[in-house]
């Protein structure tokens, strides 16, 4: 295909961080209000956290055969569309998209770079940022330790720039080979000092136990880093149970399937186990079918911490103040309630407990003010 010019199109000229759509209505004086909200992020990928503007730019620049060069057009490519097909299938399938665009260290460094300007313009003050090194280097074949550096100074660099507290996580999919996760799990630990705090297993749970990988995260977690699982999304309480039971996770991405299980819901609450809920990317990959019925409150109301996150935002073309939102006007929280998911995110984080409680005692003064 030839590559011509990007035409300028109508969200070129839109000013940046215009609401996502999804075509649904948001409340724009609510959007305001809680994009001035200091706020937490817990779950975001950032291989799901790419600008369309700069995914040109690198298509351009490195001769990327592409099916549309201008971001209206290339949104279904990279993005869920509110008509699509909402299943876990279609849903990774973007992220395969997005795997071509890894052509160079400077990429991954500017979208590193950009990922932390954008949590930082939303007022984003403190996030855990998560990645999958073997999707970064897939194509340059650099080693998966050199990109765990870059990412890692990268992100040091620009949260200081942006005045924004970030930490990482190294994510592994449960659909590749345990080689792979173990050179990411001792990437992640030789890189604990330059801020990856946690390791984490994503990828297609409908198809793929998790318990291949139980001896990494066992090696993980005995080194000293927090584990968070994908579990309990495209597949029911067992693989939460597993994700518990067999992989020790504290932290469990999603994890609203779990309500499919009472004792399960009782484990979560003994144990203190906290749920990264990312509504919007529910809705999309078809586990809901609609915001509206979204089980975040009956969680909350069984006493299971929860905390509210984007997922990968670009691919469900929503920011965190724009996920706030949603709950509040399709699920009903109060600007009160999203105070106290944002403490609940603070406790949860993967720091060591000095560090820790400074970050609540940081949030509960800040929100104090609202
Ligand atoms: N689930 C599993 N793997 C993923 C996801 C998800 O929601 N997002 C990116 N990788
Ligand atoms: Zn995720």
């Amino acid at each position: 295909m030839v590559i011509r010019d990007p035409v300028i199109q109508r969200e070129a000229l839109l000013p940046p961080h215009m609401p996502a759509q999804n075509g649904q209505h948001i409340d724009y004086k609510l959007l305001t209000l809680v994009r001035t909200l200091p706020k937490i992020e817990l779950h975001r990928h950032l291989e799901g956290s790419v600008r369309l503007e700069t995914l040109i730019d690198i298509a351009l620049k490195y001769g990327i055969e592409m099916p549309e060069y201008d971001p209206e057009m290339l949104r279904p490519f990279v993005q869920m569309m509110p008509d699509e097909n909402r299943t876990s299938q279609h849903f990774l399938s973007k992220f395969s998209m997005l795997r071509q665009f890894y052509r160079s260290n400077d990429v991954v460094a500017r979208v590193t770079r950009e990922a932390v300007e954008d949590a930082a313009a939303d007022n984003i003050h403190y996030m855990e940022l998560r990645f999958t090194p073997m999707a970064l280097c897939n194509v340059t074949k650099s080693p998966l330790e050199d990109i765990v550096a870059l990412v890692a100074e990268t992100v040091c660099e620009t949260a200081k720039t942006c005045g924004i507290q970030v930490k990482l996580i190294a994510s592994m999919n449960r659909h590749e080979a345990v080689e792979i996760g173990e050179k990411v799990m001792k990437a992640a630990i030789a890189n604990m000092h330059k801020g990856v705090v946690a390791l984490d297993l994503a990828g297609d749970e409908a198809n793929f136990s998790a318990l291949p990988f139980r001896g990494l995260f066992q090696q993980a977690r005995e080194a000293g880093l927090g584990i968070t699982i994908h579990a309990g999304e495209w597949s029911g309480a067992n693989s939460v149970w597993d994700a518990i039971g067999n992989m020790n996770a504290k932290r469990i991405g999603h994890g609203i399937r779990a309500l499919e299980d009472i004792a399960m819901i009782n484990v979560l609450v003994e144990r203190e186990i906290v749920l990264e809920v990312c509504p919007s990317s529910n809705y999309l990959s078809g586990i809901v079918d609609s915001l509206d019925n979204h089980p975040l409150i009956l969680l909350t109301d069984h006493d299971v911490l929860t905390t509210i996150n984007t997922d990968d935002p670009s691919v469900c073309n929503i920011t965190l103040s724009e996920e706030i939102v949603r709950t509040m006007t399709h699920i009903g929280l109060t600007l009160e309630d999203i105070k106290k998911y944002t403490l609940r995110a603070a406790r949860a984080a993967f720091l060591p407990n000095s560090e820790r409680d400074a970050l609540v005692r940081q949030f509960q003064a800040a929100l104090a003010r609202f």
